[in-house]
């Protein structure tokens, strides 16, 4: 029972919330570890409650599971209590001792700066402002701040032996892989890379402990703030087709394209994807909406997904048809076999 890893493969907003809660209900890892910063919302909903969250793991709606923040993450204090409160996880969520505080300060610091907050579209979360002091070694870490005492581990240690005793650890990656400030469309990228090895980076894991790395898309591409999205469509046409969206941290509309299928072959060859989720596939085919068995799927649908298998040469596991995060069709035991 190794790591595994969730990672955004377009411009953030796959889904990878639901991607992360859908498997934390079906596979009751034993921990489940938040990547990135508070700039990312991912949204979960489960059986008519809504949670946007910034920093808690989606996968805390499987209550035996222990959720984690990375070391590599950035957070802020308010935003963790307010969350963990909404989620109702204390006593079993725990911050690495090594986790990035952002202040107040760091949120002036980006919202002043036009170039970040005209140029690039930043959600000015304060995130690249921090992520700065701590390459200058100046960042303060939760392990200063009494008040996160009883949450602070070692949680590098503790995901470890996990793993190292054969349990499960499922990883939440952040943003896209094409919003990585190394592999993105710089500079209108985000303040750290998302990628798949960055995100085990993050987390504080070996690459040679990882099972599956599941690359999430959704069924069409949106983008929020500036920079290129590749067949960007007219927002009349986003309209029509019901494609548009509002970014979850800051409300803003979404930019929207159709599925890019170069776009995507990139993105796997960076992340080496074992396995592929698609989202919102019942917003391309509106009689997918709900359906939870392969069968039940709309002839089309079927086919949208085995003609893309075949271009991109990665098994699609995983089919979002709605918001509830068991709203999925789950293909793994069809292509895999019994686990
Ligand atoms: P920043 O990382 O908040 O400075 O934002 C830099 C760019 O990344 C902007 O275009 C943001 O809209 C985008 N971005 C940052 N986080 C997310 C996210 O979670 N989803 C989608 N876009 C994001
Ligand atoms: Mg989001």
């Amino acid at each position: 029972m190794p790591a595994n890893v969730v990672v955004g493969g377009a411009f953030g907003d796959e889904g990878k919330g639901k991607v992360v809660a859908y498997l934390a209900i079906s596979d009751k890892p034993k921990a489940a570890i938040r990547t990135g910063a508070i700039n990312a919302g991912h949204t979960v909903v489960h059986r008519g409650r809504t949670w946007k969250l910034r920093i808690v793991p989606s996968a805390f709606l499987s209550p035996e599971t222990l959720l984690i923040v990375a070391p590599g993450a950035l957070m802020r204090i308010d935003v963790f209590m307010k969350e963990v409160e909404e989620t109702g996880c204390d006593g079993r969520i725990f911050v690495d001792e090594k986790t990035g505080i952002i202040e107040e300060k760091h949120v002036r610091m980006e919202r002043e700066n036009e170039y970040l907050m005209k140029v690039i579209g930043s959600t000015g979360q304060g995130v690249g402002a921090a992520m700065m002091e701590r390459v200058l070694r100046v960042l303060k870490l939760a392990r200063d701040f009494p008040e996160l005492k009883k949450y602070v581990r070692d949680t590098v240690a503790l995901v470890n032996e996990i793993l190292d005793r054969g349990e499960n650890v499922l990883i939440e990656g952040t943003q896209g892989t094409f919003l990585s400030l190394y592999h993105g469309t710089y500079p209108y990228v985000t303040s750290r890379d998302v990628t798949a090895s960055a995100i085990l980076s993050e987390a504080g894991i070996g690459p040679r402990k990882v099972g599956d790395i599941i690359l999430v898309f959704k069924a069409y591409w949106t983008r929020v703030g500036a920079g290129e999205l590749p067949g960007e469509l007219p927002h009349e046409e986003a309209v029509k087709r019901g494609w548009v969206e509002y970014g979850t941290v800051t409300g803003r509309p979404r930019r929207v394209a159709p599925f890019n299928v170069e776009w995507a072959k990139r993105a796997i060859m960076i992340n080496t994807p074992t396995q592929i989720a698609i989202t919102k596939i019942d917003a391309v085919f509106p009689d997918a909406k709900g359906k939870r068995r392969w069968e039940e799927l709309p002839v089309e649908a079927r086919r949208w997904i085995e003609d893309l298998e075949d271009k991109l040469k990665v098994p699609i596991t995983l089919i979002g048809t709605g918001e509830d995060a068991e709203d999925m069709v789950d293909r793994r035991r069809d292509i895999f076999g019994p686990q």
